[in-house]
Formats: C-alpha cells, structure tokens, sequence
C-alpha cells in the first residue's frame, strides 16, 4: 500500500516451551505400555490435557475412559500426569486392576506435604481450581484438612480451625503472580502462614511464563499453542495479556488462527503448553510464514534439561523383555 507499514512482520518464538519433563515422562508411559502389554491399554482422564496428544494415543489403541469404574476387572489402567487421590487408588485395587501410575513426580511431591501437613493437623490452603484433575488428587490425600482458595477474591471467606497451623499449598501450573498475590492476602488475614518447603509451581510452568513476560511487551499478537482444558497454557494467555500484548489466543492446531487477528499486527509472539507437542508449534510458525511472518527471533528464559526415570511398573517389564 502507500503507507508505509509500521515495521517489518517478524515472530519472536518463546524458549522454553512445550512438552515438560512430566508431560514426557506420561505420554512415553501409554506409548510403552503399548508395546508392552496386551490391548486393552486404558488411561484414567486424558494422560495430559491435550487434544492432539489424547487422539494420537487413541488411534494407536489407548482407550480413555472418565472413571476406574468403566475398566474392566482385571485390567491395565494408566493414571494420568495430574494425579490421583489415595481413593481412586483403592478402587483400582478393588477392581483388581493393574495400575501404572503417570502421575508427575513434581505432583506427587505436593501429595506428600499434603499428607505430610496433614498428619501434623495443619488446615492447608489449597490454591488451585475448582473440578482441576490435579486439585482433586492432592484435596484426596487430605479431604479434611483441605481448603480450596482459587484466587485473590476468595481469601477474605477463608475460615480456618487454628490462625497459628495454616500452611498454603498450590496447583503446580498457577500464575506465578496471581498466586503470590493470593499468598499475600491470606498472610495479611493469618500471619503465621507457612510456606511450602518448596515451590509447588513447578520449573516449567514458572519458566514458560519468564519468557512469554520477557516477550508480551513486543507483541501485537501472542498465539499460544495449548487446549483450553490445560491450566498452564491458558495462564500463558492471560500473563502475556497481564504483560502487554495487544492481543493473545489459545489454539490447538494453526487452522483455528484467524486471519482478522493478524491485521495491522507487526510482531506475533509464539509459545506453547506444556503438554503441546513441537510439530503444533511448527505449523503455526508454518501458518505464519505463508502470510508474511518468516524472521522468526527466540526469546530465551531458560534452559532446561530436566528428564523423569519411566514409573517403576514400566522400568521392570522394559527390562524383562531385553
Ligand atoms: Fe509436572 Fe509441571 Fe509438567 S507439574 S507434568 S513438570 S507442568
């Protein structure tokens, strides 16, 4: 056209994104049960909230199933990255089903100061959501001693037992900030509250958030690759809007982008979930290219290299067959 455009089109590409160590870990656990045990392989839930992910594993023979209850006696039955509470564990066993648990090891260690805290007749202050698959495993560890707190807003009906035994305990895909603006007004309400004795919200959740900060203030447009049922990708929505992009999406796949969404739009930022599988990213950045956006810059938070050994279940039958 005759004016002349603001700035060249370009693509700043989030680092780290996608797939975290647990969510890797979970996905190799369905597909060597696989090839390990006789079909019917179930998984309770969806082993991680993506929508590409769940219909890959299904069309290679995992059938997913809502409840341990629709497993047949006697079957293989895989929990999910989330966890699970100490009760769907005993339904299992009831139905005699042989387990292998998913669970991310960083999700188990929040069970473990749950019991932990729990036993020492702590109230713990749960931030996280309401019907999360993850708050549901850890509130199971502790019905009793279990407050849910989903945000800011809800602190000042907060009631506890004893102001001097509160411990806050967190969902590990959070907002790093809105949660330490939660922390800081159950401080201000109980000032004796205690911390975890480590971060709940884990390394990728804090370091996919890092690099869409470092990024947002750029960008006319973040598009963030991610299911809307995945807690850290559609935080990764919210921090980039909270930090000054212009605008921001979630998507599944590079077909749902809007081509309204571009206009006038110089610098689009890119980032994923982490559940979200690579090859998502590239044909969004595919997607983009055909329309203009080829320079593309990594934004670099962090490096990670965090790897989780297979469930011990896994480990033992690999090694059998060898
Ligand atoms: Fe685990 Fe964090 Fe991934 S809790 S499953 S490493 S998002």
């Amino acid at each position: 056209g005759a004016t002349a455009e603001a700035g060249a089109k370009r693509v700043l590409l989030a680092a780290p994104r996608g797939y975290c160590a647990g969510v890797d870990r979970a996905v190799v656990t369905v597909e060597k049960a696989l090839d390990l045990y006789e079909p019917p392989i179930y998984v309770r839930k969806q082993i991680v909230h993506n929508k590409h992910v769940v219909r890959t594993l299904e069309k290679r023979g995992a059938i997913f199933v809502d409840e341990t209850d629709e497993v047949p006696e006697g079957a293989t039955v895989i929990f999910s990255a989330h966890g699970v509470s100490p009760a769907v564990h005993a339904e299992a066993k009831a139905l005699s089903l042989k387990t292998i648990d998913a669970t991310c090891p960083l999700v188990t260690k929040v069970h473990r100061e749950a019991v932990r805290f729990a036993r020492d007749d702590f109230d713990i202050l749960l931030i996280g959501h309401e019907g999360h698959e993850e708050v549901e495993g850890t509130a199971g560890e502790a019905p009793e001693h279990i407050i849910l707190v989903q945000g800011p807003d809800e602190v000042d009906d907060v009631e506890v037992r004893d102001p001097e035994k509160v411990v806050w305990l967190s969902q590990t895909t959070l907002s790093v900030d809105e949660t330490m603006e939660t922390v800081r007004r159950l401080r201000e309400k109980f000032p004796k509250l205690q911390d975890p004795p480590s971060d709940d919200i884990c390394y990728a959740t804090q370091n996919r958030q890092v690099a869409v900060k470092q990024m947002a203030g750029e960008c006319d447009l973040m598009i963030v690759v991610g299911s809307t049922n995945s807690s850290n990708s559609v935080r990764l929505v919210e921090v980039a809007l909270d930090h000054g992009a212009k605008d921001g999406h979630l998507v599944d796949y590079a077909d749902e982008i809007d081509e309204a969404w571009l206009e006038g739009v110089t610098t689009v930022g890119v980032t994923s979930g982490a559940s979200v599988p690579e090859v998502l990213v590239r044909d969004v950045l595919d997607w983009l290219a055909q329309r203009g956006y080829e320079d593309v810059s990594a934004v670099t938070a962090a490096e990670e290299s965090l790897l989780f050994a297979l469930p011990n279940e896994i480990r033992r039958d690999l090694k059998a067959r060898d």
